[in-house]
């Protein structure tokens, strides 16, 4: 921001105590009138219209625990699998329809766009590994390696028995070392290119949500009043808010981040119900959060409720999901760096500055809640409503990771 020469040294003065007062008070919004009582999703919820719809009822979500135990026995295979079809087993390995396909993790010979998070198997078959370690590994890797970010394919019914022992018997095929194009071999493959000009509307639509955000700030509520009657100076009241997102609000006993907040704000004060994950909520969102662009993320823990709230989102960060049992962990710490077929996964820092932002293989805006209910379904577990408590928790974790980097949304993201 430019220095006011006018301004004098008296106001300076002020504007620093005021200041001091509302980082020592810490929380970023607790004096702001919220709505409390009703749910800030949409209702009833269902979930994306494009995203697959099957209900994931038998494994864990972020919440309830489901998913069947790790076997106590070995599955019994004797000697060699002869009954085990190795153009079938090779043509599931790459299957993305059986659980994103092995070739996600591991790099085979032929392969498109393997992935280097596990060990490259194209000389497997001629390691002495048995049939009956083979279709135990594939079946359920825990019991051997109770660390293991594999899924158990078996144990979680992704595959049948017929199917991994055609997997072994195309295993045991496997003896020479892969040949990659450079852009196939995951270890020399070009890193992705940082993304375009994020204040470029052409390159980046979100832009555009900004202006209807902007817009729905001036925009009167159902009570008269808008945004604007209250807020006269957004630029400097909100410049260091969203850094300091998301919040515990003790009031509600729960981490609320950006959307939730204008949600429950804004029923409060202007009598608008823009639910989270609603086009006017995400806009608003981006307008809102777009006066912090440049500053450090700062989330502090102080009192014994918000470093509990912390230590919630980290165990969530380990918990182990859906139908192909992963934490987030698994791919965003083991995983991190590395490829996961054609995408290359960050660790956990750096994850959070540009949300919202516009995803171009959607060519929609997603936020962060967006992106956590993915990272769910896409191993196959069934989503939380946008405002769980879960989310909050994991995201409030999730950003003082990230502390000390820059908010710079709405950013672009493949
Ligand atoms: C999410 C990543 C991931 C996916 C997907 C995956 N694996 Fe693995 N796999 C691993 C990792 C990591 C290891 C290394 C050992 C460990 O951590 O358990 C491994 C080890 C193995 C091993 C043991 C290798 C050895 O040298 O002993 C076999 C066999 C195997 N995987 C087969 C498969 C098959 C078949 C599929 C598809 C049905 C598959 N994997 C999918 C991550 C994965
Ligand atoms: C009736 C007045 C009123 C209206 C209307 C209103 N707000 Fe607020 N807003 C407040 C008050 C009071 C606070 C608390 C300020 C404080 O903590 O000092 C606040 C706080 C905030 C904060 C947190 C700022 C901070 O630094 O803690 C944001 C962001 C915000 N409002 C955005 C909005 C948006 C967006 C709308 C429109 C949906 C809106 N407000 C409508 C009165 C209002
Ligand atoms: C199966 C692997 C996998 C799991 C499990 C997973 N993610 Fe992801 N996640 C990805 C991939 C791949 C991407 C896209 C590439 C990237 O940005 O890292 C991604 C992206 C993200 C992003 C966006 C990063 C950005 O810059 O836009 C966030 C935030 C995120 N994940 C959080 C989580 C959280 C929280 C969990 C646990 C609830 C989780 N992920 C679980 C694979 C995973």
């Amino acid at each position: 921001m430019r220095t006011d020469p006018k301004r004098s040294p008296l106001t300076l003065a002020l504007a620093t105590t005021l200041l001091a007062v509302s980082v020592v008070a810490g929380a970023a919004s607790s004096k702001a009138p919220i709505e409390t009582q009703t749910t800030a999703s949409p209702e009833p919820w269902e979930r994306y219209g494009d995203w697959p719809g099957t209900d994931w009822k038998d494994f864990n979500t972020m919440r309830e625990t489901r998913s069947p135990a790790v076997p106590k026995d070995f599955q019994r295979v004797y000697g060699r699998i002869t009954d085990g079809d190795a153009e079938r087993g090779k043509k599931i390995f790459g299957d993305r329809k059986k659980g994103g396909s092995c070739m996600t993790c591991h790099a085979v010979p032929g392969a498109s766009l393997p992935g280097n998070v596990a060990p490259d198997l194209s000389t497997i078959g001629a390691q002495n590994r048995t049939d009956w370690y083979l279709y135990n590994y594939i079946y359920d890797a825990r019991q051997f390696n109770p660390e293991t970010m594999m899924p158990p394919w078996g144990t979680h019914g992704v595959l049948n028995d017929q199917e991994i022992r055609d997997l072994v018997a195309y295993l045991q095929t496997l003896k020479s070392p892969a040949k990659f194009s450079d852009l196939d071999d995951p270890n020399k493959r070009p890193l992705p290119q940082p993304t375009a000009d994020y204040r470029d509307p052409t390159e980046n639509p979100a832009m555009f949500e900004l202006d209807a955000g902007k817009e729905l700030f001036s925009k009167a509520g159902p009570n008269g009043k808008s945004c604007a009657t209250c807020h006269k100076n957004p630029k400097s009241e909100f410049k260091t808010w969203a850094a300091r997102m998301p919040y515990y609000e003790p009031r509600m006993k729960k981490v609320l981040n950006t959307e939730e907040f204008l949600t429950r704000h804004a029923r409060a004060t202007t009598g608008a119900d823009w639910r989270m994950q609603t086009d006017e909520n995400s806009a608003l969102s981006i307008y809102v959060r777009h006066f912090a662009h440049g500053q450090p993320i700062n989330i502090r823990y102080r009192t014994a409720q918000e470093k509990a709230a912390a230590e919630k989102g980290k165990e969530l960060m380990n918990r182990k999901v859906g139908q192909l049992n992963f934490r987030c962990m698994d791919c965003h710490g083991q995983g991190a760096d590395k490829w996961m077929r054609g995408q290359y996964v960050l660790g956990t820092k750096d994850q959070v500055g540009r949300h919202p932002y516009w995803r171009t293989s959607k060519g929609e805006v997603w936020t962060l809640r967006k992106r956590m209910q993915w990272c769910g379904v896409a191993v196959r577990a069934n989503e939380l409503l946008p405002d769980a408590p879960e989310y909050g928790y994991l995201e409030y974790y999730l950003t003082s990771l990230s502390n000390g980097k820059k908010i710079d949304g709405p950013g672009i993201g493949h």
